[in-house]
């Protein structure tokens, strides 16, 4: 998949390139060959040597912020052993350089700003976005992640300071599915902010005026996207954190010509049914039982509901009924078609019912197996709220996606206390198990990680030119069924992040497999797809130049 390393380097060079540099695991032979003689310390460590100071030094640090300012500056020195760190240690790690401490170092990118990561393309460089696309020195790219830093997690406008999303969503392809680092590229497009705060920050990296929209907006993402093609052919493009206004007309503008996908509408889908999926197995019940009441239709709601919808249909439900089965309420009430507000997501999902803002009467009338929260606003799912879940349902479905941590609808404790331990919970960001009445539950964590890379990986093997809907399903249905029973068993409704490669792999594979079958594979099928997929995969271990 990367031809990396392209470049012949040696001495103080080799030392500063990320992607070859092993530090003080240059061997001797190597040191000799390489002119590093002298420019390193005399003894030579194994990288489990050095992976022993990376996490001496990790986990001496008090503040999550410090870890990520840490976990990053490892990756600037070498790529190689900042992915060993994070795949041996994924469940520690994740939670640094994703969500939740990724969030925290948006909010504060100004002022951790060390060395740029990835290509700023800015509302002055209308006219010359793909002289500053071909600045990137790698040329094998496959996957891009873009964002404008509108919608940054649930945390709103944070401006170019958002490029910390594009550059952690990379690190998890690799980690995750095996995309090599070289094959990754990070970009913000930056037109301004609206936020005031950053606009009066000394420390603010972007550009200092309120948001471009319009026409002007529309045109530099469209030149950004004519750019991609024509310098990166082979690369998919992922977008991410855009507000919801843009990342649904882009990605209707984009997804039947171009290699793309929205994450936060398809991405978050896929992940949600899974998670649907599993639950079914845990109450026994099928997936045309349910009735999903969505808290928040925007990107993430709607987008989860569109592919329940798809997969209600394919089990033979008429689509009619299908929307039936998901309500909305949003920040004025339930989502109805008498409502003269609705844009044109929240349209096509508005029922037949009377307004109301009383979420107690709507539970009582729509009687939900599930409450899928969506909505950034944190303590939405209320006590009284859980309370009536659980008296209609034996085992209530409840989901409190929204990002970070503190912007859940409910913590694990309220879900698991409330319900008197009868919920399926799932939330976006990572809570501790809980322990109430003498039993532990372990929340799962409806992560995207599990989803998109995969996904990623099968659309860059097979060359696919699209990505569909249809390979969002497939990945909901493999991660569920990629679940063992023990695991069941144990409340979990994910796979443990340390099977995230086994998971991403199936995943890939019933990705490519879509792309083959619909026709949409630029690469021709290989007799050994699964053995093809595998061999793709980054596996960061040195290897030896001599
Ligand atoms: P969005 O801005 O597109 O939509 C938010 C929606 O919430 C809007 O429809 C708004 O009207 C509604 N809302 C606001 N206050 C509400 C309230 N009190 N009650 C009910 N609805 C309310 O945002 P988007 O992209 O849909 O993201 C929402 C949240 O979901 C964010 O916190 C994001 O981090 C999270 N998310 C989680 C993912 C995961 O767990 N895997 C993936 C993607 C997003």
């Amino acid at each position: 998949m990367s031809n990396y390393p392209t470049l012949f380097r040696s001495g103080s060079d080799l030392l500063h390139d990320p992607l070859l540099n092993k530090g003080t695991a240059f061997s001797e032979q190597e040191r000799d060959a390489l002119s590093l003689r002298g420019l390193l310390p005399p003894r030579v460590l194994s990288q489990d040597e050095q992976m022993l100071r990376v996490l001496r030094n990790l986990r001496e640090k008090s503040s999550d912020l410090d870890k990520y300012v840490s976990l990053i500056a490892l990756q600037d020195r070498n790529e190689i052993l900042f992915y060993r760190a994070i795949l041996d240690h994924l469940e520690e790690m994740m939670p640094i350089i994703y969500t939740p401490t990724v969030g925290l170092a948006c909010q504060e990118y100004g002022q951790i700003f060390r060395r740029p990561r990835g290509i700023f393309i800015s509302a002055n460089d209308k006219g010359h976005v793909a002289r500053i696309l071909a600045n990137w020195p790698l040329k094998e790219v496959r996957v891009i992640v873009v964002t404008d830093g509108e919608r940054i997690l649930g945390l709103g406008d944070l401006g170019a300071n958002g490029m910390g999303i594009p550059v952690g969503k990379l690190s998890l392809y690799t980690a995750c599915a095996g995309i090599h680092p070289s094959a990754c590229l990070p970009v913000t497009i930056d037109v301004g902010t609206d936020n005031e705060k950053l606009l009066k920050d000394p420390l603010y990296i972007g550009l200092q005026h309120k948001r471009i929209r319009g026409e002007a907006y529309d045109a530099l993402i469209d030149e950004f996207v004519e750019a991609v093609q024509r310098l990166f052919p082979q690369a998919l493009i992922q977008f991410e954190d855009f507000a919801n206004h843009n990342a649904f007309k882009l990605l209707n503008k984009y997804r039947h010509g171009v290699r793309t996908f929205n994450d936060d509408i398809q991405g978050t889908a896929a992940v949600a049914l899974s998670g649907i999926y599993s639950s079914l197995r845990i109450t026994g019940k099928s997936l045309t039982d349910q009735r999903l009441l969505f808290f928040g239709a925007g990107e993430a709601g709607t987008g989860i509901a569109g592919l329940v919808i798809r997969a209600l249909v394919a089990e033979g439900m008429p689509e009619a009924d299908a929307r039936k089965r998901c309500w909305f309420l949003d920040s004025k009430g339930l989502v109805v078609k008498s409502r003269t507000d609705l844009t044109g997501h929240k349209l096509a999902f508005a029922q037949d019912a009377a307004p109301t803002a009383d979420i107690l009467s709507v539970i009582d009338t729509f009687r939900p197996t599930a409450l899928i929260g969506a909505s950034g606003k944190p303590g939405t799912f209320t006590e009284s709220i859980l309370r009536k879940m659980t008296e209609i349902n034996e085992r209530p479905v409840i989901f409190a996606l929204s990002n970070p941590t503190s912007q859940a609808e409910c913590t694990a404790e309220e879900a698991y206390r409330l319900t008197g331990g009868r919920a399926v919970f799932a939330s976006g960001s990572p809570f501790r198990p809980v322990l109430f009445e003498g039993q532990t539950f372990t929340p799962g964590q409806g992560n995207n990680a599990y989803i998109f890379p995969g996904v990623g990986l099968g659309v860059v093997v097979s060359g696919s030119r699209l990505v569909p809907d249809e390979m969002f399903l497939a990945a909901a249905r493999t991660l569920a069924d990629a679940l063992t029973q023990e695991e069941l068993e144990a409340g979990r409704i994910y796979p443990p992040l340390t099977r995230i490669r086994e998971v991403s792999t199936r995943i890939a594979l019933a990705t490519a497999e879509i792309a083959y079958d619909l026709g949409l594979a630029t690469v021709p099928k290989p007799d050994n797809l699964p053995a093809v997929i595998k061999a793709a995969m980054f596996d960061p271990v040195y290897k030896s130049f001599v």
